[in-house]
C-alpha cells in the first residue's frame, strides 16, 4: 500500500499526528445564529475558536474511507448551544458514521427532500448513523469539549451551500438549564 494506513489521534485536544486542523471561529458563523443581537455582542467581545476539524484523507477513489476528528467548544449564543455549520455530502448518496469520543451534544439530522429532521445523542460508546441525502450538524450541550470521529466514503465531499442559505429547521436552546429541541419558528418568537 503507498498510504498511510495508521494514524494517530487525539480527542482531548482535537489533533491528529501530522495533520493540520480546520479551525473555525465565531465570526465564521455569521447568520447561522438564532439570536443575531446575542451574536454580535458575543463578536464585540472575541472571536474565540468554535470548533476544529482535522480531516484524514489517505486514499483517493471509489471504495476508500476517510475520517474527520471534530472538536466543538462548550458555549452558547443567548440561549442556543454552539453547533457546526453542518454540511450535506456533495455525492448525496454517502453515508457517514459519527462516533462519539468525549463530552456531551446532540446530532441534528434534516432530510435534505422532506426536510424530516432526527436528534440523537452524542458521546462516549455512542454511533450516529447519518443516511446518505442528510444535513448533518453537531451541538455541544455540555461545558466540555465534544470530540467525535467522522468516517465516511471517500467521494463524499462537502456540500455547506444548502445550510448556509436555509439553516436546520431545529434549534438547540437551554431552557431552565436543560437542552431543549425547538422549531426555529417557534424558537424566533423566544427573543
Ligand atoms: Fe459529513
Amino acid at each position: 500500500m503507498n498510504f498511510p494506513m495508521l494514524s494517530q489521534f487525539n480527542p482531548e485536544t482535537g489533533e491528529v499526528e501530522g495533520t493540520a486542523p480546520k479551525i473555525r471561529f465565531l465570526d465564521n458563523l455569521k447568520g447561522y445564529f438564532l439570536d443575531q443581537a446575542a451574536y454580535q455582542k458575543a463578536l464585540q467581545t472575541g472571536n474565540p475558536p468554535v470548533y476544529s476539524v482535522t480531516s484524514v484523507e489517505p486514499a483517493q477513489g471509489d471504495g476508500q474511507l476517510h475520517y474527520g476528528l471534530g472538536r466543538l467548544m462548550p458555549g452558547k449564543i443567548g440561549r442556543e448551544y454552539y453547533f457546526t455549520a453542518g454540511h450535506l455530502h456533495a455525492f448525496r448518496p454517502a453515508a457517514e458514521f459519527y462516533i462519539g469520543l468525549t463530552g456531551e451534544g446532540l446530532m441534528l439530522l434534516q432530510h435534505e427532500i422532506t426536510g424530516e429532521t432526527l436528534v440523537f445523542p452524542l458521546r462516549a460508546n455512542l454511533v450516529v448513523y447519518v443516511p446518505g441525502y442528510t444535513a448533518h450538524r453537531t451541538v455541544n450541550c455540555g461545558t466540555t469539549p465534544l470530540s467525535y470521529l467522522g468516517v465516511y466514503p471517500a467521494q463524499a465531499g462537502h456540500d455547506y451551500g444548502m445550510i448556509a442559505e436555509k439553516n436546520f429547521n431545529k434549534v438547540v436552546l437551554e431552557i431552565n438549564g436543560q437542552p431543549v429541541v425547538m422549531d426555529r419558528q417557534e424558537a424566533l418568537k423566544l427573543n
